[in-house]
């Protein structure tokens, strides 16, 4: 409840409950000057987990709104400010203006502009953000990526569907897909909301995407079907549209944000030196991020390569269909245009020969488009310097445009340079995405890497993946082992001696224990949950890895601690688990491994996920089948998942526990459904028992996404970085 006090004073902006919902995600207050962006997300985090779904959607949006208010006053202040008398830079003295003018009157004369310029910026920022003007609404790297990555969309299209407002529900749900086209879960949540009889085709919409792309594939697809004429506008909208965004994305670049990254850049470099090395580093940060935004421009929502040679194509298409239609003087205009990029172009020049035959006498007002012309000349001057402070200041700088004349390249740099424009990777047509079930994007999806494959484990069918857990998380469930073991200790279900070692103690608990000891209160149902959570991230990814034509099932999910027993390590010769395969008994004299009782047959592949590293001694091995020659070691540590097939090709043991206490989740998976874990399902039965009133009142026929309760949060950071949305989903 207190924390809905702290976002009273939002609310207040927001319009009272129950006011009609503004179509798309208009302005909720129109007017008041926007909050931070940061703390308005923040804010919306906090509200959805929770719960308090209202509130997080009022608050995602003013995120949302707030930052696209910062985008628009720096385009706007800018320009503005740039056409202000007296904020205008002065002309570089020419070279008749002699040394004397150089020196004496244009340096103050910049820094004056400089100033004025500043003065300019900081008036029309608060005047259009309010106090502290664009500086209070700085948006931080790491939340510019996740808005980039368009993650506000996610948790909003939960929040709508929990406020049953699924035509909302669904465009968000459709805004985070398109740039995520990745994103399994949400992929199957797409899949949900196009069943449900409440959501209409055209609620699959895109709430961010500029249009310039439906611009550009409509013009494509009327040419595609020989449709010039009817192409036309929308190919000139595409192209005005996209030099808009162009120019918007230059505006950023003189933001903090872009500031704020070269510092980090730079950090480790040393510092920038005086005034003018200091203004030159700056300088080349912003000259590099603005010929970025060509290729930001050309890159669709969710792909990693722009379209090649963006402006360029478009204006080719442009001259072609406009001479199909019969307008040649904008035939000459567009053709002209190209051959500012590639002025050796063989077929403009041929087309442009021919257009001008077709005109008859030569129209003496045809020229380039001027909107092509000023962005050439403005990119080839930035050019220019950038190369400079390469040559001369040992500045980097990747050219993004292959049409960059080579005149314009230094000698010493132009070998290099066309080295790297072969290894170009979007000359290749882009890597169109693999089937979902490819296992590298579960991997990506899930923030986990893959640290050693089965080559590199000297054996087939194993691998190491690291980052399954938070650290946070490892400590939420070595506690939930040590609360367990120790009411153990009280009830009787002791904490015994190993199986394997009488060198060590043995804990171990399974999920429906972890249940019902968490139902009858004796450990936190936080541990209990993520254990349940953690088996089946661990199933989806093994299965992803190794088996993504057929599902795997839990078999059995084991939460095992070993304790080296004090005063009885030194001289000890045995292993804390001695070798043998998992799913058939492996006799080491003859190599052969028995599938058959006492063994667990119907194993097909094995997780070891670790929780922890304080100790000594307990590394996994992989061995022959002669259970001696050792082919690999594994170290454990917090979040490490060593998985690999059940079978003889895989014995392995660990190495004894000499000091401390190592806990690890054991799991085994299996083809066969009729072996699947019935405990994991009633403890998941279990811990759902108090919640049992969320989806009342939903359509029962529609499956619904299943709402994101604090029982799948994934515990926070201790740094208190929000949830990722992942695990809410
Ligand atoms: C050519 O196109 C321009 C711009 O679309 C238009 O203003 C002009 O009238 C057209 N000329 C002809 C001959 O169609
Ligand atoms: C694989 O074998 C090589 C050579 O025997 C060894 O150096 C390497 O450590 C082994 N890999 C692992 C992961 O143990």
């Amino acid at each position: 409840m207190f924390q809905l006090l702290q976002w009273l004073p939002l609310l207040l902006l927001l319009p009272p409950p129950g006011s009609p919902e503004p179509p798309g995600l208009a302005p909720l207050s129109a007017g008041a000057p926007p909050q931070a962006p940061d703390l308005l997300y923040a804010d919306g985090l906090r509200a959805y987990a929770a719960g308090a779904w209202a509130p997080a959607v009022a608050l995602l949006r003013e995120a949302l709104r707030s930052r696209a208010a910062l985008g628009r006053a720096r385009l706007d202040c800018g320009a503005r400010c740039a056409a202000e008398p007296g904020a205008a830079l002065p002309a570089s003295p020419g070279p008749d203006s002699g040394p004397g003018a150089a020196r004496g009157a244009w340096e103050p004369l910049l820094l004056r502009a400089a100033l004025r310029r500043a003065e300019c910026l900081t008036q029309c920022g608060t005047r259009r953000l309010g106090p502290g003007g664009a500086a209070r609404l700085r948006v931080g790297s790491a939340l510019q990526d996740a808005f980039r990555r368009r993650e506000p969309y996610n948790y909003l299209q939960r929040a709508y569907y929990q406020l049953r407002k699924l035509d909302l529900a669904a465009a968000a749900a459709h805004t985070f897909f398109v740039a995520n086209p990745m994103h399994l879960q949400m992929r199957e949540d797409m899949a949900k909301y196009r069943r449900m009889s409440g959501v209409r085709p055209q609620s699959f919409r895109d709430l961010e995407t500029p249009p310039y792309w439906a611009a550009y594939d409509t013009g494509l697809e009327l040419l595609g079907h020989q449709e010039a004429a009817l192409a036309l506008p929308w190919l000139e909208e595409a192209l005005q549209e996209s030099l808009a965004q162009v120019e918007s994305c230059r505006a950023g670049c003189e933001g903090p944000e872009e500031q704020q990254k070269a510092e980090e850049a730079a950090e480790g470099t040393g510092s920038p030196g005086g005034l003018y090395e200091a203004i030159a580093g700056h300088w080349i940060g912003v000259l590099r991020c603005r010929q970025r935004c060509v290729g930001d421009t050309a890159t669709r929502p969710g792909r990693s390569f722009p379209v090649p040679d963006f402006l360029p194509s478009q204006l080719r298409r442009l001259h072609e269909a406009h001479a199909q239609v019969g307008n040649l003087s904008q035939a000459v205009e567009n053709v002209l245009s190209v051959l500012l990029f590639y002025p050796e172009d063989e077929a403009a020049r041929k087309a442009l020969d021919q257009y001008q035959a077709q005109l008859g006498e030569p129209r003496p007002g045809l020229g380039p488009r001027e909107d092509i012309q000023r962005f050439v000349l403005r990119s080839l001057g930035e050019k220019r310097q950038l190369y400079y402070a390469m040559e001369h200041l040992g500045a980097s700088f990747k050219d993004p445009d292959p049409w960059t004349p080579a005149a314009f390249i230094p000698e010493a740099l132009r070998e290099k340079l066309r080295e790297d424009q072969e290894k170009r990777p979007w000359d290749h047509e882009p890597p169109q995405p693999k089937p979902l079930t490819h296992w590298k994007d579960v991997l990506l999806l899930e923030g986990v890497t893959l640290t050693q494959d089965a080559r590199q484990l000297n054996g087939s069918e194993r691998a190491v993946l690291d980052g399954l857990l938070t650290p946070a998380e490892c400590g939420v469930l070595l506690q939930l082992a040590k609360d367990a073991a120790e009411s153990g200790t009280r009830s009787g279900y002791q904490g015994r001696r190993s199986p394997h070692t009488p060198h060590e103690r043995f804990e171990g608990l399974t999920v429906l224990k972890a249940a019902q000891l968490a139902r009858a209160g004796v450990v936190g149902s936080q541990g209990a949950q993520l254990l349940l959570e953690v088996s089946e991230r661990v199933r989806s990814l093994t299965q992803a890895y190794f088996s993504p034509d057929r599902p795997l099932h839990l078999s059995f999910t084991h939460l095992v601690c070993r304790s080296a027993i004090e005063g009885e390590q030194s001289q000890r010769m045995d292993l804390s688990h001695p070798v043998h395969a998992d799913n058939c008994v492996l006799d080491p004299d003859t190599g052969e491994c028995w599938r058959e009782p006492p063994a667990y047959t119907y194993r097909d592949y094995s997780g070891l996920l670790y929780l922890n590293d304080d100790f000594q001694g307990g590394h996994l091995f992989f061995t022959e089948p002669n259970a001696l020659t050792v082919t690999a070691q594994v170290r454990p540590r917090c979040g490490r998942l060593v998985a690999f097939s059940s079978g003889v090709e895989n014995p392995h043991g660990v190495w004894a526990v000499t000091r401390g206490r190592r806990c690890s989740l054991a799991l085994w998976h299996t083809w066969a459904p009729e072996h699947g874990e019935q405990e994991w399902t009633e403890a998941k039965e279990l811990l759902q028992e108090p919640e049992k009133e969320e989806g009342e009142g939903m359509p029962s026929r529609d499956p619904a996404p299943e709402p994101p309760s604090h029982r799948l949060q994934r515990v926070q950071d201790k740094a208190g970085k929000p949830p990722r949305v992942r695990e809410e989903l």
